[in-house]
């Protein structure tokens, strides 16, 4: 079987940062409680010029630019995840593929799995690729939760933004993604939503999610490193859906891997739903301080369905 590997990332987030004072003026809400409930001190909302796709596009040209001797022209297949979009038809990655003028005609799928979407996108290509049904890929995760928020309701409005990330991944002499480790929890199907009858706007059992997490995500994170074939210790990098700190902190304690850097973007990019790892682990890429070549990370992500899904990458 061929193995794959990520080869390059790519992000995008609107300019628009929005701190929490400024969400203290549209609901019943303060500063100090999203802090210490959910960890966020700003988000970044679309200004009215993004779009779902435009987010999309720039992440996955990012992504491109990124990676050394691959350009729109060698892709042959496009993964989007995404729970936000604008059209049922055509769905996101055909437009993707239209905008970045793919005429070779790649395979163009979308998933939706809320926000456990991008892991669940990264196992399709790594199969296609094991199968020999693709070689190179681009996974882009975006969405524009703020086109489905009700900004009225202030346990879902302190949460959401918008953003995505992207990454490149191609075919491999050695695996250097682990086989995914997914499920579901049919009980708690409703447990994410964004319903038709609820004027399609993000709605969610905070509570019964979060309990599901404490109890449920420790021991799953196990089975994914297990799978990896890796110790906890050898974990280098945890990027989590980015949910809530609350979830992120105490669960990367669990998992007992003393010497990984966190991810926190939630702190400053809020919750976007299945762009969350991507633009998370793009974004400490690009920054100062990125996680070394060979490092290995773990990305694990849950929700709407109840869905998780995840695996360990070897950092390019
Ligand atoms: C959503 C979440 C942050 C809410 O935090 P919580 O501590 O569970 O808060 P609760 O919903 O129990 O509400 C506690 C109180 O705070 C209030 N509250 C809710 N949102 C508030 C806000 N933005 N500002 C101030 N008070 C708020 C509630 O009305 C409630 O008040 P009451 O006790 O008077 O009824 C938390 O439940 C969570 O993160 N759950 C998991 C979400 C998740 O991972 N989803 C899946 C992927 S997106």
């Amino acid at each position: 079987m061929t193995g794959s590997k990520v080869v390059a990332f790519g992000h995008f987030q609107p300019e628009r940062i929005v701190p929490n004072t400024e969400l203290e003026k549209l609901v019943e809400t303060s500063d100090e409680w999203i802090v210490r409930r959910v960890g966020i001190e700003e988000r970044r909302w679309g200004t009215g010029v993004e779009t779902v796709d435009s987010m999309a596009i720039k992440a996955a040209k990012m992504a491109l630019d990124n990676a050394e001797g691959i350009d729109a022209g060698d892709i042959d297949m496009v993964v989007v995840a995404t729970c936000t979009a604008t059209d049922r038809s055509p769905n996101m990655a055909a437009r993707v593929a239209n905008a970045l003028g793919m005429d070779q005609g790649p395979a163009t799928i979308d998933v939706n799995t809320a926000c456990s979407g991008f892991a669940h996108s990264l196992a399709l290509v790594q199969g296609a690729i094991a199968s020999g049904s693709a070689t190179k890929a681009l996974v882009i995760g975006s969405e524009m939760l703020t086109d489905f928020t009700d900004f009225t309701d202030r346990t879902t409005c302190v949460l959401t933004a918008d953003g995505a990330g992207a990454f490149v991944v191609t075919d491999s002499e050695t695996a250097e993604i682990s086989p995914v480790v997914w499920g579901s929890v049919p009980s708690l199907s409703d447990a994410v939503r964004i319903e038709a009858e609820n004027n399609s706007k993000f709605a969610q059992s905070g509570q019964s999610v979060y309990r599901w997490t404490v109890t449920q995500l420790p021991k799953i994170a196990s089975k994914i490193i297990e799978r990896a074939g890796l110790k906890p210790e050898e974990i280098d990098g945890i990027i989590l859906h980015q949910a809530n700190l609350r979830i992120i902190e105490p669960l990367a304690e669990k998992i007992g891997a003393p010497n990984a850097r966190i991810a926190t973007d939630i702190v400053h990019s809020g919750n976007t739903s299945a762009a969350s790892m991507p633009l998370a682990l793009s974004k400490l890429m690009a920054s100062d301080d990125p996680l070394p070549s060979g490092s290995k990370a773990l990305l694990f992500a849950f929700g709407g369905g109840l869905s998780y899904a995840g695996q360990v990458i070897t950092i390019p």
